[in-house]
């Protein structure tokens, strides 16, 4: 059978791409930051996972306001990057895991998750930052993919509670697979921000703190509030946390070990946080 290592989870602000490419991870500015991310890369090192499993969400590359999946799942055999504005280099692509992509998308549907599913699709920053902060300098990414986008972007999105069912039905999906391939679930986003409007670079770290300290062990404890009573808590952009909701809920119930976490304030407007649930 397949065997789920664990969850990586990790802010995904596009800034962070471009200090990489600049080579700064040591610059007093971003050291606190990038210091989070060479002990997840120990652990995916130990763990060498052959497929990840991305929640994350699309900022406008493959999905834009005219179509808006509430949650999509990629069915290709890879995944292209693009120039999304943000002035970063052009990402090198992804191989898809279709096979498993299949898998998890016909669960879903007769688990009455009406999905979007998507065999051409673009990645943008929320995915590969992710990987560029844990496996710098490949010539080629050592997982193969599947996306879930979920829309944290326009209105009406879904529900804490909908995204940790989602996650929770995509881990029964990762459960049923048969295969020999070891899955590392990885959120993406948040935590904390908002990047327009009167309260932009709104940040809280209280709320933050109660996310990280909550969502291994009581993942129902961040689900009980309102999409607007997310964004009053964490921003506009903080509701990324719905990526991470999902991936959590992914884990199903498998004992879990925080294996590393880091908190970091701010990086661009965001309040930066990675971290690592650990299955034992
Ligand atoms: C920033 C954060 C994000 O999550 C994003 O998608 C884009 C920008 C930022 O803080 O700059
Ligand atoms: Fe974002």
């Amino acid at each position: 059978m397949s065997e789920i290592i664990g969850g990586y989870f990790t802010s995904h602000v596009p800034a962070i791409g471009g200090a990489i490419a600049k080579g700064l991870q040591k610059d007093p500015y971003w050291k606190p930051f990038f210091d989070g991310y060479p002990p997840i890369a120990e652990w995916l090192n130990e763990e060498k996972p052959d497929v990840a499993v991305v929640f994350y969400n699309d900022h406008g590359l493959n999905f834009f306001l005219d179509k808006m999946p509430t949650f999509a799942v990629g069915a290709a055999e890879e995944y292209n990057n693009a120039d999304e504005g943000w002035g970063l280099p052009v990402c090198k692509s992804f191989r898809g895991d279709s096979a498993l992509s299949w898998h998890i998308i016909e669960q879903l549907v007769a688990d009455e998750f009406d999905i979007t599913t998507c065999q051409k699709m673009l990645v943008d920053h929320a995915m590969t930052i992710p990987f560029q902060l844990v496996w710098p300098a490949r010539d080629a990414w050592p997982v193969k993919i599947v996306p879930v986008a979920i829309n944290t972007v326009q209105h009406p999105l879904p529900s804490a509670k909908r995204c940790l069912a989602l996650g929770r039905a995509v881990g029964r999906a990762l459960e049923s697979w048969e295969s020999d391939d070891k899955i590392v679930v990885i959120g993406t986003g948040g935590l904390s921000h908002q990047l327009d409007g009167e309260r932009a670079g709104f940040i809280n770290a209280d709320y933050d703190r109660f996310c990280l300290d909550h969502l291994m062990d009581d993942p129902e404890a961040l689900v009980g509030d309102s999409i607007a009573g997310i964004v009053e808590k964490a921003g506009t952009q903080g509701v990324e946390i719905l990526n991470w909701i999902a991936a959590r809920g992914a884990l199903g119930e498998r004992p879990l070990k925080k294996r590393t976490e880091n908190y970091h304030i701010p990086i661009s407007n965001t309040a930066a946080a990675s971290l690592v649930l650990e299955a034992v």
